[in-house]
């Protein structure tokens, strides 16, 4: 198997068991629990901070948590100590500048008029939202982040990966599971989505793998945001999710020391969400096609079965003794439940090299489809299509597309390579190209080792052969290949006067251990930041982080990769002033900004 998981120590074993009597606030331990079918572990989530932005509940329905104080937003709830005194039937909440609240417990339910007594200090304690003051929920309807998972799981060895990764201390109180397991080996977890487990006398089905947000970026000891978890995922292991969601199947004791067993069962698939494209899960190579002694070709047997078009990329999640590594590789070809990868092995890929000695039935984690799908259905408009190198990999599906859906469709392949070897797919490109008949291929060797094949010519393309290329106006452009070559081409067309949104791209690009700590914002704000494709509106202040931050809170999802300012997948049109937090990798451009890593400086509208 190839993975970013290393095996267990095992057996697992719960380690620590927590509970968190109010959302977003420090949770209590305990020995023990018994759980009971459907619901959470006992005084989990019983009550909540309502932050003002919403009407109050009507006590029928489960409630998001935007509505609530959570750390993602409120880092000072770290600051507040909660302690559950299960004999006296207590709960007390402390503020950091010694004020307490008391509130009784009779059978598990807070009493009313200790709840309502303390909705009156909380708005001492934190500021009012924009329809009211903050308040305290406790009308008996579960307070879980998710309405049909109501247990948390995070598997301590993965946390351990984390922080060899990161070389940082990873405190995985940041993670606020009910559940810690230990010996399950590092992200073993994410295999589980979709099984049943047993753990001590109760049965759990894995429902979801947990996506990280700001949330974990505080220090839940101090309240101080000091370690940025989302960039340590997305730079170092490709994605976001670390930890599960179960819910409760099977109910009986569960206590620390009880060993957490894989029982073979599966879960319902009626029963769980639809697969998110960017979870990380196993697939299955169902076949290796070496293509040239350089390209291999990899058919990949996906059990998500998430839709994808021709042009869009995955993620191959792995690991070598020098730690975790992730790369993109273009999807050659899709079917429901089956993709293609073309692998070329670098002489200093690290990936390739694990890549290209996969067998038949060996498993890989992967992630995605990624990127939009690069082509309008707007057969009228003519296609130019100009890659470097191995970037020709994903023109092939491409050309496949269009010879599927549009074959009088007139397109220009330009593929730009130092040798022929470089360009394998080349003779599948001109053979499918030639059949097409407003198709043309043109082929450009910068260093030939030998004579020049038929039609193809020496030397880059010059900067009036893309004016010819783009002299139609309509025409609608795809490019891949380096950074750098990117731009340079998306220049020359632009220069030939093709609107930007014309041009589409996909530059290859290497993660970068992107630094941890986060940099203070120049400007405190408040600023107005709209969305101006999707009509949103929202508030930024240094809480709500970067403008991806920000979006994402606002339901948006916007394309990001890194997010660590080194691909420019999150490039997006600004207009206003912005600063980036960290020095970025990836050009920026004039009157762009890398949302992954920038935050407002004035009111800002984005083109998003
Ligand atoms: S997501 Fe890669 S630069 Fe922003």
């Amino acid at each position: 198997m190839t993975g970013a998981d290393t095996p267990g120590a095992g057996p697992a074993r719960i380690t620590r068991i927590v509970r968190y009597p109010v959302k977003g606030m420090t949770g209590q331990p305990v020995e023990r629990v018994a759980l009971t079918v459907g619901a959470g572990l006992p005084l989990d989530r019983i009550l909540a901070l309502r932050n003002g932005s919403t009407a109050p509940a009507t006590g029928a329905e489960w409630v998001p948590s935007e509505a609530f104080l959570r750390l993602v937003k409120n880092a000072s709830l770290a600051r507040h100590r909660l302690t559950l005194d299960d004999a006296a039937g207590e709960l007390r909440i402390g503020s950091p500048d010694g004020g307490v609240i008391v509130i009784r417990l009779d059978a598990g339910r807070p009493r009313p008029a200790d709840v309502a007594r303390a909705g009156r200090t909380l708005r001492g304690w934190f500021p009012a939202g924009p329809l009211g003051p903050v308040s305290v929920e406790s009308t008996g309807v579960p307070l879980w982040d998710w309405p049909r998972a109501a247990v948390s799981i995070v598997n301590l060895d993965t946390l351990d990966a984390m922080a060899t990764a990161g070389e940082v201390p990873l405190d995985p109180r940041r993670f606020r599971a009910n559940l810690y397991v230990a010996g399950l080996g590092a992200w073993r977890e994410l295999d589980l989505v979709g099984r049943r487990v047993r753990v001590g006398g109760a049965e759990l089905e894995i429902v979801q793998a947990t996506e990280r947000c700001r949330a974990t970026t505080v220090d839940p000891a101090t309240g101080v945001r000091d370690l940025n978890v989302p960039v340590l995922l997305a730079s170092r292991f490709g994605h976001l999710y670390c930890g599960v969601y179960a819910r409760v199947v099977g109910g009986g004791p569960v206590a620390v020391g009880d060993p957490f067993t894989d029982t073979g069962g599966r879960v319902d698939p009626a029963g769980l969400p639809a697969p998110a494209p960017d979870r990380p899960r196993y697939a299955t190579v169902a076949e290796r096609l070496p293509r040239s002694p350089t390209v291999v070709t990899l058919r990949l047997r996906d059990p998500a079965g998430v839709p994808c078009a021709p042009g869009q990329h995955l993620r191959v999640h792995t690991a070598d003794k020098g730690g975790p590594l992730w790369r993109c590789y273009t999807i050659t070809d899709a079917s429901i439940g089956e993709l293609r990868i073309g692998v070329k092995r670098l002489d200093d890929g690290r990936v390739s090299s694990l890549l290209h000695e996969l067998r038949a039935g060996e498993r890989l984690l992967i992630s995605g489809p990624y990127g939009d799908p690069p082509l309008s259905p707007d057969a009228g408009r003519p296609l130019l299509l100009v890659a470097a190198g191995i970037g020709i990999t994903p023109v092939l599906p491409l050309l496949r597309s269009v010879a599927a859906t549009a074959p009088q469709r007139s397109v220009t392949v330009v593929n730009v390579a130092r040798t022929e070897r470089e360009t394998p797919l080349w003779p599948e490109i001109t053979a499918l190209a030639n059949r097409l008949p407003n198709a043309e291929a043109r082929l450009h060797l910068t260093a030939p080792e030998g004579p020049l094949p038929p039609g193809a010519r020496q030397g880059r393309p010059t900067a009036e052969e893309f004016a010819h290329l783009a002299k139609d106006p309509l025409t609608e452009a795809y490019l891949c290949g380096p950074s750098s070559f990117v731009q340079s081409v998306r220049a020359a067309l632009r220069a030939a006067g093709l609107p930007e949104e014309s041009v589409k791209d996909e530059p290859f690009f290497s993660p970068v251990a992107a630094a941890l700590t986060e940099l203070p914002p120049p400007s405190p704000g408040p600023f107005t930041v709209r969305f101006a494709t999707s009509g949103i509106e929202a508030r930024w202040t240094p809480e709500d982080g970067t403008l991806l931050d920000l979006a994402e809170t606002a339901g948006l999802r916007l394309p990001a990769a890194c997010r660590a300012g080194a691909c420019g997948t999150c490039r997006r049109p600004v207009k206003g002033r912005t600063a980036h937090l960290l020095t970025p990798a990836a050009p920026v451009g004039a009157g762009n900004a890398l949302l992954c890593c920038a935050v407002p400086t004035s009111d800002v509208t984005l083109d998003a």
